[in-house]
């Protein structure tokens, strides 16, 4: 592990008990932690909930969702998720599943962009809507392997930028997404940290959000994998739904292609 990354974590490693000195015993104990909840997965009260908010009638409008296109059909839930992010026709972009809900409510729905975009991540005292959602329309591709596509050209850009962003360095650290997920075996607090540029850590990695977080009691989406990255990296906020994010998402999807999909899943 580089030094300064060391030096950025040496008080938490600090912290640790004795017994988690032994990190491979220790991941292989996570691992089990994870095996014995996955019978029980909180994250189905998400999913039920997201179930009855994509067919419940809201907003202006009073129409559900599901006339919602998420890239397979108007109303068909099954697999979408595997295959976005995509380009749209009606919108001449690329939308990951996130900006796609956030069409759907304003063009079905009537919602404004900016109340189909409040309250992305849940928290102690905000119940997420979209994160509900999100465990819906996720949870329908249990089992199916992950098969973005490149053909639209603006698949092919939107594919480039996200290269460009995970390979960027900036902030006060001189970050990039790659210092910390480019290379094998590295690790903070116990943490593997996956090298999201390889086929096998990358799909192992993307398939496995959202995630119910033992340790916040809350379902997480992967768009909040990637804000709280940014934020670990001393980046300015990645905006929701913001091109960008779009497209960073798209770069990792991709690099997860083949891999079944199997969330939401559970996390420590
Ligand atoms: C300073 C190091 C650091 C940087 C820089 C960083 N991450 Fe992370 N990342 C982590 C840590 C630590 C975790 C695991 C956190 C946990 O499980 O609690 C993680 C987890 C992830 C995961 C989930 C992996 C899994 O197996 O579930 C993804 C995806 C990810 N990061 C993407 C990114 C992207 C994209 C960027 C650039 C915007 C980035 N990270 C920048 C430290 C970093």
């Amino acid at each position: 592990m580089k030094r300064w990354l060391i030096a950025l974590f040496l008080p938490l490693m600090a912290a640790m008990p004795a017994f988690a000195q032994d990190g491979d015993a220790t991941v292989k104990e996570i691992e089990k932690y994870r095996q014995a909840l996955a019978d029980g997965n909180p994250a189905e009260l998400w999913e039920a909930r997201g179930e009855d908010l994509w067919k419940k009638k809201r907003g202006p409008k009073n129409a559900s969702l599901e006339q919602c296109d998420l890239g397979m059909g108007a109303g068909k839930v099954k697999g979408a998720y595997a295959a976005l992010p995509r380009y749209f026709e009606d919108t001449d972009k690329v939308e990951d599943l996130e900006s796609r809900l956030v069409t759907c409510m304003v063009m079905l729905q009537g919602f404004s962009y900016d109340q189909a975009r409040k309250n992305p991540f849940g928290g102690p005292d905000v119940k997420s809507d979209m994160e509900a959602l999100v465990a819906y329309v996720t949870s329908a591709s249990r089992g199916i392997k992950m098969n973005v596509a490149l053909k639209h050209p603006k698949e092919k850009e939107a594919f480039e930028i996200g290269k460009k962003m995970f390979f960027h360095r900036g902030g006060p650290h001189d970050f990039a997404c790659a210092t910390c997920h480019a290379s094998d075996k590295q690790r903070i607090r116990l943490q593997d940290l996956p090298n999201l540029t390889k086929q096998e850590p990358a799909q192992r990695a993307y398939t496995s959000w959202p995630a119910y977080r033992v340790s916040q009691g809350e379902l997480r989406s992967f768009q909040w994998r990637l804000f709280d990255c940014f934020r670990q990296q001393r980046f300015p906020e990645l905006v929701f739904t913001s091109q960008g994010s779009v497209a960073l998402t798209l770069y990792l999807a991709k690099n997860a292609n083949g891999g079944v999909f199997n969330a939401p899943s559970i996390k420590r």
